[in-house]
């Protein structure tokens, strides 16, 4: 097998394509060869050495990926050597193949498609999490999303228009605007070229977005919640533009407003039962072609470091998915 390998994590340059002997699954493991595996910003965090999981060294980056079960370890019952699974383990997916704990795959229904499936967990069930769980998301309610072309970003349209929301989708680029719109964006804002707080005051007839959904942080936060409406809510969701911004509380008071925060990660293992719940929801509408990842591009596995780089200069719309 080939894996890219992290030895020391200063950044995307150190990792290294390496050969190295194919593991055998323990119990309750499997062995996966890979077909796809997604980009998700942690990956880029985590060969800096700068996301809050800090593996043990040398590592093989790739949270999420999909492929099929080569073998089983002992006390795997519910997944079948030919079985095709999605997982999402936090590392081992830039590789030929790797060893999954079997409780975290996800066996795929026919006709889920492999780069489907390896672009599906982290961002529709990071968004699911937010504006299902943590915000109450009503039908007629109108929502902002920032940094709206990226990852989570184009799931979370997706899931509000599900709901029955308006959904305002903010990003940088017109490209990255035209891409929301296509997604079901009722309304968009180019926030390199329009005032936020103008666009959203138009947009809103001065009343605010009922939800705020923040993966970029940075200098729109608190821009964004100034516009919130009475009794909004204010998703934490990520800091992709760097500054962990701070905000006001005296706002949240003038607004009766609220600021929750979204850790996916930590609700499913706190809370395994709903979270196996959502994922059910999900896959089903998957199947009914509600939701669809939006792919950027595949790319082979070996193109690793240009697609990590291009994610971290803000190129992606969407995801970005490297294939075997
Ligand atoms: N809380 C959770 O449970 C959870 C789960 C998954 C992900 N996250 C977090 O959510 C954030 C987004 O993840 P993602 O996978 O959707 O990433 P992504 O696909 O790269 O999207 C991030 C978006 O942020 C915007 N952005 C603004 N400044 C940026 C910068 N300096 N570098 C990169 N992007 C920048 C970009 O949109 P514009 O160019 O349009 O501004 C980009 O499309 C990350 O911080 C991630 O850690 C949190």
């Amino acid at each position: 097998m080939h894996a890219w390998l992290c030895e020391n994590p200063t950044g995307i340059d150190a990792l290294a394509w390496t050969e190295l002997p194919t593991p055998q699954p323990k119990t309750g493991e499997v062995l996966i060869a890979i077909k796809a595996a997604s980009l998700n910003f942690p990956d880029i965090l985590i060969v800096q050495n700068k996301y809050q999981m800090k593996p043990a060294l040398p590592f093989v980056p790739g949270s999420e990926y999909a492929g099929v079960v080569q073998a089983v370890g002992e006390g795997v019952i519910h997944l079948k050597v030919g079985q095709p699974v999605a997982c999402l383990s936090g590392t081992g997916g830039f590789a030929t193949h790797t060893i999954a704990p079997a409780a975290l795959c996800m066996p795929l229904p026919p006709g889920f498609a492999f780069v489907d499936a390896a672009a599906f967990i982290m961002t529709y069930a990071t968004s699911h999490h937010a504006l299902v769980d943590r915000a109450q998301l009503k039908a007629g309610e109108t929502v902002l999303v920032l940094g709206a072309a990226g990852g989570v970003g184009t799931a979370a349209i997706q899931i509000a228009k599900a709901m029955g929301a308006r959904v305002i989708a903010a990003a940088s680029t017109a490209e990255k605007c035209a891409l929301c719109t296509s997604l079901g964006a009722d309304a968009t804002i180019n926030y390199s070229s329009e005032n936020l707080r103008e666009s959203l005051k138009t947009l809103t007839a001065g009343k605010g977005p009922h939800v705020i959904y923040d993966p970029v942080g940075g200098e729109f936060a608190e821009p964004a919640f100034r516009s919130i409406a009475w009794r909004g809510r204010y998703l934490v969701v990520g800091f992709a533009a760097g500054p962990i911004p701070s905000l006001p509380l005296n706002l949240a008071l003038l607004k009766g407003a609220s600021i929750v925060g979204v850790f996916w990660g930590d609700y499913s293992r706190r809370e395994p039962k709903h979270n196996a719940a959502m994922m059910v929801e999900l896959a089903q509408w998957y199947g009914q072609g509600k939701i669809k990842p939006v792919i950027d591009r595949t790319m082979p596995m070996a193109e690793l470091k240009a697609a990590l780089t291009h994610m971290g200069t803000r190129g992606v719309m969407g995801k970005l998915v490297m294939v075997n």
